[in-house]
């Protein structure tokens, strides 16, 4: 058995006979008609139940219908300007596949514990449903944007022996008996393949025990990490820009119609165009203190310091060189001033704040072994590591970005949990 018809592809059955197989998504009846609304994934498309058009004993099961019943519906397609699909259809018959329970999501609000805790239902509501498929295509952007431009696609390891980004963060497995930890990046890795390969990027999981409870923070969340040989921090910063331009604009062309369904205010996307502002760390501290807040020099900034300089510009902005001291043990120092960082955060406008962080890598051994004592990081664990700096070391950088955080952005949307099919914080593992 296999779907043949789709009501995304309805208009090739116009003023043909055509089985919808589907749920049923509302339903509205009045004296010799009911109204199905019937979504198969691809769509909603309303199909008319005329008492004189049917059995007896169709027009009987749609009185007692329950919400996301499984139906085939066959009938006659036939346009209709009105509809939002253009076309309903003339039901001639009505397969029930399974008659649901009282379905729990109704049109009436519910709290959002409760449409988590119903998660793997609420995705076939209409703005989770959108979201999702803005999701897919913010993806495909990302992929189709490294695939085009010669980067070899190198997978990173989900198990990893040390931390890459700090270690309070880090999920703790047992290996046969030793310790490993879930990554929190796939960055150590492609830098050992940029070596190999000379432009590449991985796309994977990556979890951090994020013991904070914010709008921005998942324990498990999707990155896709570029990384370049022979790249300093401008041209990694040229690169993150033309890519972020690049994801929004196909999203705007792909996903007109799922952006009127959440109703983005589009407009604010098509400003993102390059050139995006950049801006350093020092003069970032300059407008937080502008605006009014208080921020202690050398201190990363929190949300509300990167919501107060996004909302600056009406593009993303990149900050760069922040202290050395607040950032990660492989960044490499700024020559010009060493307690400076050659990194780079991209904060995306609208107050959505960071949605990539990157910068150019640490290249000399000595430099990066100081590095690794002072963060006190397990040597052995970087032994191979330290290798990519002993057999041709070359300047490189790369970045991350979250595509929660980016499809959060993208989409207006006040929390990252609606992001991600099947969201992990703090406090849910389920469903
Ligand atoms: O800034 P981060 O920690 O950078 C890295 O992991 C680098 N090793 C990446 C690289 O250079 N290859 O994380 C990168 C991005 C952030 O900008 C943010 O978008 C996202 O990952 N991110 C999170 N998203 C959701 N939940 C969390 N807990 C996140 N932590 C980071
Ligand atoms: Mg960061």
């Amino acid at each position: 058995m296999r779907n043949e018809t789709y009501i995304g592809e309805i208009s090739k059955h116009k003023d043909k006979d055509a089985t919808i197989s589907g749920w049923l998504y509302n339903k509205r009846s009045s004296g010799k008609l009911h109204f199905l609304m019937v979504r198969d994934g691809t769509g909603i498309i309303q199909a008319v139940v005329a008492k004189n058009d049917v059995d007896e004993q169709i027009f009987e099961l749609c009185n007692d219908l329950p919400q996301e019943s499984s139906i085939k519906v066959t009938g006659n397609v036939v346009e209709d300007k009105r509809a939002h699909s253009g076309f309903e259809i003339q039901v001639k018959h009505i397969e029930l596949v399974h008659k649901a329970d009282e379905y729990p999501i109704t049109p009436k609000e519910h709290g959002t514990t409760f449409l988590m805790d119903n998660r793997h239902l609420w995705l076939r509501s209409s703005k989770q449903h959108a979201i999702l498929k803005i999701r897919h295509t913010i993806i495909r952007a990302c992929r189709d944007y490294y695939d085009s431009r010669g980067y070899v696609l190198v997978d990173a390891p989900i198990f990893t022996p040390a931390a890459c980004e700090g270690t309070s963060t880090l999920f703790e497995t047992d290996y046969f008996g030793s310790k490993a930890y879930l990554t929190q990046s796939g960055q150590l890795y492609m830098e050992a393949a940029a070596m190999a390969f000379g432009k590449v990027y991985c796309f994977g999981p990556t979890f951090r025990a994020e013991k904070s409870k914010t709008r921005r923070h998942l324990t498990e969340f999707w990155m896709i990490e570029p990384e370049i040989a022979y790249c300093d921090l401008d041209g990694n910063m040229d690169i993150a820009e033309e890519f972020i331009e690049y994801i929004v604009q196909r999203t705007l062309e792909e996903r007109k119609e799922e952006l009127k369904i959440i109703e983005r205010d589009t407009s604010k996307l098509e400003k993102v165009q390059r050139p995006f502002p950049r801006i350093s760390y020092d003069e970032a501290v300059k407008i937080i203190k502008d605006g009014g807040l208080e921020f202690e020099d050398g201190n990363d900034f929190g949300a509300p310091d990167e919501t107060i300089i996004s909302e600056q510009f009406d593009r993303p902005v990149m900050v760069h060189r922040y202290p050395a001291a607040v950032k990660a043990f492989y960044m490499k120092a700024d020559p010009q001033n060493s307690t400076k960082a050659l990194c780079v955060d991209m904060l995306a406008p609208e107050g959505y704040g960071e949605i990539i962080g990157g910068g150019q890598r640490e290249d000399d051994l000595n430099v990066l072994e100081e590095k690794i004592k002072i963060h006190e990081l397990p040597m052995e664990a970087f032994d191979w590591y330290l290798d990519i700096r002993k057999y041709g070391s070359v300047p490189h950088a790369g970045f991350g970005l979250g595509i929660e955080r980016a499809v959060a952005w993208i989409c207006g949307l006040k929390h990252i949990r609606e992001t991600i099919p099947f969201p992990r914080t703090i406090t849910r593992i389920k469903p």
